[in-house]
């Protein structure tokens, strides 16, 4: 299975904070946010991986994250010069998708919970349509919001409606079998100019091949939009670091615990930025791999 990370969007709702920056470059406490979506892709077992962002912003995640095999990825870079919306992502990425299964992550996702890496790979085994993934938000009307029936199928798909029929908001990872190539193609723009990644997904609901996989309560769905919602993020991560002094999202490690790279190649990584206490980390973990 492929990977796209879409990395684009001008971030206004961060301004002034993401007019120099990329928002996905912003720290989420002690790594750019971008990390966190990354490391999801890589614990589904992804390796291919397409990021899609600015021109203006491409070059810096080009800085930060080369062409990924230091990690044992392989990383790509294409440009989305207008924001006309999520599933144009598919149309950039049709070369990168080829023939094969993809699966798109939001460069502001942060996703943590227990099982995560098992579920990952489980719902990215066999995609037959396409695969979205829910979760309870107090304020679903800032979302794609999925309706389920009595036995958990998934009924219905509406892209923030002003009355949210549920409070599951659909998150913003997804996977598609490869005829999302083809969707994306005969979806027109939204009445905001969009391509619509709600639309794509309504196309699969429309044809019964459509899934949605609960991410339970005990899980946690931040994303990074807004200050405040960056704010909680940091504090999250921050939380969990500092009380079980394991990091989270450390890209290092996902790939040594993956089997992308082995502890020598770690260490190395870890030895780069070895000022940090983030580099100290990696080359700790690298240290006591076994
Ligand atoms: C996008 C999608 C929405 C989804 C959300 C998840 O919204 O359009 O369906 O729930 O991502 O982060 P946006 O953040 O682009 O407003």
């Amino acid at each position: 299975m492929k990977g796209i990370l879409l990395a684009g969007g001008s971030g206004t709702r961060l301004y002034p904070n993401s007019i120099a920056v990329s928002k996905q470059l912003i720290p989420v406490y002690d790594k750019p946010t971008i990390y966190y979506p990354l490391s999801t892709l890589m614990l589904a077992g992804i390796r291919d991986i397409l990021v899609i962002s600015t021109p203006t912003d491409l070059p810096s995640f080009q800085r930060l994250l080369g062409n990924g095999t230091q990690l044992g990825l392989q990383i790509d870079y294409a440009e989305q010069a207008q924001p006309n919306g999520l599933a144009e992502a598919f149309l950039i990425g049709a070369e990168h998708i080829g023939s094969n299964p993809v699966a798109l992550i939001l460069g502001d996702n942060i996703f943590h919970g227990p099982g995560f890496t098992t579920l990952l790979r489980d719902a990215a085994r066999e995609v037959d349509g396409c695969v979205l993934f829910g979760h309870p938000v107090r304020d679903p009307e800032r979302y794609g919001v999925g309706e389920v029936d009595t036995d958990g199928k998934l009924i219905s798909i509406e892209e923030k409606p002003a009355q949210p029929r549920s409070n599951r908001a659909i998150t913003g990872l997804y996977f598609y079998d490869n005829s999302v190539v083809d969707i994306a193609k005969n979806i027109q723009p939204s009445a905001r100019g969009e391509l619509e990644i709600t639309d794509v997904n309504l196309r699969y609901l429309a044809e019964n091949r459509a899934k949605l996989i609960d991410l339970g309560r005990g899980f946690t769905w931040l994303d990074t939009g807004t200050p405040e919602a960056l704010l909680i993020a940091s504090q999250f991560v921050h939380v969990l670091e500092s009380r079980q002094r394991v990091r989270i999202a450390c890209i290092e490690e996902v790939a040594l615990r993956m089997g992308f790279i082995d502890a020598d190649q770690c260490h190395r990584l870890g030895a780069a930025i070895g000022k940090s206490e983030y580099g100290r980390y990696v080359m700790e973990t690298a240290s006591t791999w076994s």
